[in-house]
């Protein structure tokens, strides 16, 4: 490498690549006109060593277990500000003003309700389907609404839309869950904040007054804050690729919805906690932690590992902090499950294994013991994190799109399979 271009030795040729430089972080090689100059592809299977776009929304620094939306610091924005004005920055890139937030959280107020057909598609499924296969549905089935926002080359359809996903995805989670429980669907209310009127249309019931605990409704929308967005993660990925081609907005966050149920993601929520289950008290830890350990045992520790941090993900420590917060608000003294998690994880950082390969909590791994004291059932975990993403989801495939240099995403292969060969009749097989 010398100043900002690389070179490559491909055979007899010398390939030269531009080097560009971030703000901060890692600078990249440009690497697009190498097909072209060497008829060969880069391999990179899941993406360890590849920048997908440029983005200016979330940095991410693994080694150092630091997490900026915008450039403020996660633990700024989770201390001192609410949700909303978590989703305006990310949307707008500068945080409100007074005036900016108030109108902000008014329209987004005004938006929460869902077209009253909507109601419809949740008597399709079983009472036992898992939340986040409602979800999938019903934010694709938004796709079928809203046509005066689906123009994404307007920038005001593409804020309108954006507007919509995050203010009407909480109400479909709610009546996913009471859906579930067999609960009647409970109406916005727009005399509450954001995270309040969520926690209300799922607790709520017609047969008497619901009050919303403050220090829950706090604790729930830091929560949001923490998992808003975050970087290229698979989940964004694949709205950014589902958008690439030109898609419904409401159709790609159901894709990006699709993805982030995966336990190695976003369903590590509700695998930590059952995880935590199975283990059941503190001296059950060294089996769980052998079968972690050992290569032909696929049980993993959920909640622990992460493709970007190799320190502590400084959201873990926010929610671990939430974790005592709602636990003492609602005098829950001894919760074994807490018990386990904390001797887990003070097994884990000074066992050599996890220590070598820098494997530390992640972001789900105390967030299901939060949710599960709060009243959430486990299948609703990842539905929460589906709340709260997609705001990132929302910015970063509005962010691809105002890009002038956004072409579709179509990824080449190595191709390992069968050279040309004829047909033979089905005799000669
Ligand atoms: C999220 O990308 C994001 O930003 C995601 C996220 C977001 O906000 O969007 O942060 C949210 O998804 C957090 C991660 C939640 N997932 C889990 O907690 C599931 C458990 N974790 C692992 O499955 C794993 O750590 C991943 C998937 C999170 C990361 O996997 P990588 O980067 O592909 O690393 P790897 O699987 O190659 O593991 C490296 C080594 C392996 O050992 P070797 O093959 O090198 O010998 O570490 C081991 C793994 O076996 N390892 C674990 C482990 N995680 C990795 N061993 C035991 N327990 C674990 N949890």
């Amino acid at each position: 490498m010398s100043g900002n271009t690389s070179q490559l030795q491909v055979g007899d040729k010398t390939v030269d690549m531009a080097i560009k430089e971030g703000s901060v972080g890692p600078a990249v090689i440009d690497i697009a006109k190498l097909y072209a100059q060497t008829g060969m592809f880069t391999y990179d299977p899941g993406f360890t060593s590849t920048a997908s776009c440029e983005s200016q929304i979330t940095y991410i620094d693994g080694d150092k277990g630091v997490l900026l939306y915008r450039g403020y610091p996660i633990e700024q924005l989770a201390e001192h500000g609410d949700f909303l004005e978590t989703c305006y920055l990310l949307l707008e890139g500068e945080l409100p003003t007074a005036a900016q937030k108030a109108d902000f959280d008014y329209r987004i107020t005004r938006h929460t309700m869902v077209h009253e057909q909507m109601a419809r598609f949740f008597q399709g499924f079983r009472r036992d389907a898992h939340p986040m296969a409602v979800m999938v549905a019903s934010i694709g089935a938004m796709s079928a609404f809203y046509h005066d926002s689906t123009d994404i080359s307007d920038p005001h359809q593409r804020m309108i839309a954006s507007m919509r996903m995050i203010a009407k995805v909480p109400t479909l989670a709610a009546m996913a869950y009471k859906y579930t429980i067999g609960q009647p669907f409970v109406y916005p209310l727009n005399s509450l904040d954001y995270t309040s009127n969520f926690l209300r249309m799922c607790f709520a019931v017609p047969a008497e007054e619901y009050k919303v605990n403050p220090v829950l409704s706090r604790a729930l929308d830091r929560i949001f804050i923490l998992h808003a967005d975050h970087e290229q993660n698979a989940s964004t990925s694949t709205v950014r690729l589902a958008g690439s081609s030109g898609a419904n907005p409401f159709a790609c966050i159901a894709a990006g919805t699709a993805c982030l149920w995966g336990p190695a993601h976003g369903g590590a929520n509700e695998a930590a906690l059952k995880m935590l289950e199975e283990i059941g008290s503190v001296d059950n830890i060294p089996k769980y932690i052998a079968k972690a350990k050992d290569k032909n045992d696929p049980f993993r520790l959920m909640g622990f590992g992460h493709r970007v941090y190799k320190n502590y993900d400084p959201r873990a420590k926010i929610m671990q902090k939430t974790t005592h917060e709602v636990l003492n608000e609602l005098g829950i003294k001894d919760d074994p499950l807490l018990d386990v998690a904390v001797e887990l994880e003070r097994i884990a950082l000074s066992d050599e294994y996890f220590i070598e390969k820098k494997l530390y909590p992640n972001i789900d791994f105390y967030s299901g013991i939060t949710l599960k004291a709060m009243g959430f059932p486990t299948s609703m975990f990842t539905v929460l994190f589906a709340v709260a993403r997609t705001v990132g989801w929302i910015a970063q495939w509005k962010e691809m799109i105002e890009d002038p240099s956004q072409k579709i995403g179509r990824p080449r292969q190595l191709y390992t399979g069968s050279a040309q060969r004829d047909y033979p009749p089905i005799g000669r097989r």
